[in-house]
C-alpha cells in the first residue's frame, strides 16, 4: 500500500520538475556558488533593505508579556492595512476584510480552503507560477488550465469561458504576471468580470476571482494598476511583502475581501477566515512581522535598479536573437529562445549563467530571467549571453 495520500502524491508529482531543477540539476549543483550569475528565482543577491532590518530589530524587543503570545490577524495591522490598501486600490476595506497571512502562499491556501470543495475546479491561465497547481491538488481541488495568448500573453477570455462548467468555483488572475511581466488592464478585467457574472448565473453558483497581486508595487515606467477587486465584487486579493521587500524568507502577506462584495457573502468569508487559517496550520505571520507592518508600508526595493537591469538585459538578449517581451511589472524578463531551448540553456550554464527554463511553467520555448540578480552578475553575464548565442 502506498504511504502517501493521493493528494500529497499528486502535488508532489506536479512539482517534481521544479524540485529537480532546484535541488539536483546543473543549477542545483551550483546554487549559492558566488562565481555564477543566478537569474533563476526571485531571491535576493544583495544585502536586505535597511528599513526592513530596523523594523524587525525593533519588533523583536518585547514590550509586554504577550509580545510573543499566539498572534492571529492582529487588530492593529488589520486596521492599518484596511486604510492603506484601501487608499492604494481605491476601495473601502474594513479591518475584518483583511486576514494577515504567512505571505501570499498563506493567503492563496486560505482562499482555496474557503471556496473549493474536493473535486471543484479553479481556472489557471498558463504559463503560470508553478505553485498554484500543487496547492490546488493538495486541497483535493482540480486545476483547469487554459493558455494565455502569445506573443503578448493576453488573458484569453474565450478560453476561460469555455473552461467554465458546473464545478467551477474560482478563476485565478495574477497581475502583474509571473512569469511574463504583463499587467492586465481595466478593459480586459472588466470584460472578464462581465463574463464571470453571466457564467455564474448560467451555472447557478457564484464563481469567485482570486487576484494574486504580490508584484503589485513593482511596476515599470509609471504604469497604473487595476485590481480585479475593484471590478468584480466576488474577488479575494492575495498579497505578499516578499516581493516588494525582496525578503521572501520573512513571511508576511494578507488575504483581502473586496468590500464591493454583497454583505452576506462578505460576512460569511470574514467569519470563516480564522478557522481556515487555524486548520491549515496557523498560517498567520509571526508576531514580529505583524508589528513591523506600518513601518514596511513605504519600503520597496529599488525599481530604478530593476529598470536598469531590464534595459541592459533586454538589449543583450535581443542582440543574441531571443525575443524579449517587454515587462510592465514584476521583476522578471520573459523571452523566447532563439534556438533549441535545452542546448541554449546548457550553453549559458557552461558559462556560469543560469536562467529559469520555461518548461517548468509549461512553456518550453521560453525562459525567465529574474532581475533580482546583482548588477555585478548582470555585467558578468553579458559576454556569456553574446557568446552562447
Ligand atoms: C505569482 C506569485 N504568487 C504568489 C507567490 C508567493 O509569494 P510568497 O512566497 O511571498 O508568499 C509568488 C512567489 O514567487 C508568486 O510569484
Amino acid at each position: 500500500m502506498p504511504i502517501l495520500s493521493q493528494r500529497a502524491a499528486a502535488a508532489d508529482r506536479t512539482f517534481d520538475a521544479v524540485k529537480r531543477f532546484y535541488f539536483s540539476s546543473r543549477y542545483g549543483e551550483r546554487r549559492g556558488d558566488p562565481t555564477i550569475a543566478d537569474f533563476t528565482f526571485g531571491n535576493p543577491h544583495e544585502m536586505p533593505l535597511e528599513g526592513l532590518v530596523a523594523a524587525i530589530r525593533d519588533g523583536a524587543v518585547p514590550r509586554d508579556k504577550d509580545w510573543f503570545a499566539y498572534k492571529t490577524s492582529e487588530e492593529e495591522p488589520q486596521a492599518f492595512l484596511a486604510e492603506a490598501v484601501g487608499r492604494e486600490l481605491g476601495l473601502p476595506f474594513e479591518p475584518p476584510d483583511i486576514a494577515l497571512t504567512a505571505g501570499a502562499f498563506g493567503a492563496i491556501s486560505v482562499a482555496i480552503r474557503l471556496l473549493l470543495d474536493a473535486g471543484e475546479e479553479a481556472i489557471v491561465s498558463e504559463p503560470a507560477w508553478f505553485c498554484y497547481e500543487p496547492m490546488l491538488l493538495a486541497a483535493d481541488a482540480v486545476p483547469r488550465k487554459v493558455a494565455l495568448r502569445p506573443p503578448r500573453f493576453e488573458l484569453d477570455l474565450d478560453a476561460i469561458e469555455a473552461a467554465i462548467g458546473p464545478r467551477t468555483r474560482l478563476v485565478i488572475v495574477n497581475t502583474p504576471h509571473n512569469p511574463t511581466g504583463r499587467l492586465y488592464g481595466r478593459e480586459v478585467l472588466t470584460a472578464l468580470a462581465d463574463r464571470l457574472e453571466r457564467a455564474s448565473s448560467r451555472i447557478g453558483r457564484r464563481i469567485f476571482v482570486l487576484s494574486d497581486e504580490p508584484y503589485r508595487r513593482l511596476r515599470f515606467d509609471g504604469r497604473p494598476f487595476t485590481s480585479p477587486a475593484a471590478l468584480y465584487p466576488w474577488t479575494l486579493v492575495s498579497y505578499s511583502y516578499g516581493k516588494v521587500l525582496l525578503a521572501p524568507g520573512q513571511r508576511l502577506g494578507y488575504l483581502a475581501i473586496s468590500p464591493l462584495m454583497p454583505a452576506a457573502d462578505r460576512q460569511a468569508l470574514r467569519d470563516a477566515m480564522f478557522a481556515s487559517q487555524m486548520a491549515l496550520g496557523w498560517t498567520f505571520p509571526n508576531a514580529v512581522m505583524q508589528y513591523a507592518v506600518p513601518r514596511l508600508e513605504g519600503l520597496t526595493i529599488d525599481v530604478a535598479a530593476l529598470t536598469r537591469r531590464r534595459d541592459v538585459l533586454s538589449g543583450a538578449l535581443a542582440g543574441a536573437g531571443h525575443a524579449v517581451l517587454p515587462p510592465e511589472g514584476t521583476f522578471y524578463l520573459w523571452a523566447r529562445w532563439a534556438g533549441d531551448p535545452a542546448r541554449q540553456w546548457d550553453a549559458l550554464a557552461d558559462r556560469g549563467v543560469f536562467v529559469l527554463p520555461g518548461d517548468l511553467m509549461n512553456a518550453p520555448e521560453y525562459f525567465r530571467i529574474s532581475l533580482t540578480a546583482s548588477d555585478e552578475m548582470v555585467e558578468r553575464a553579458l559576454p556569456a549571453f553574446a557568446r552562447a548565442a
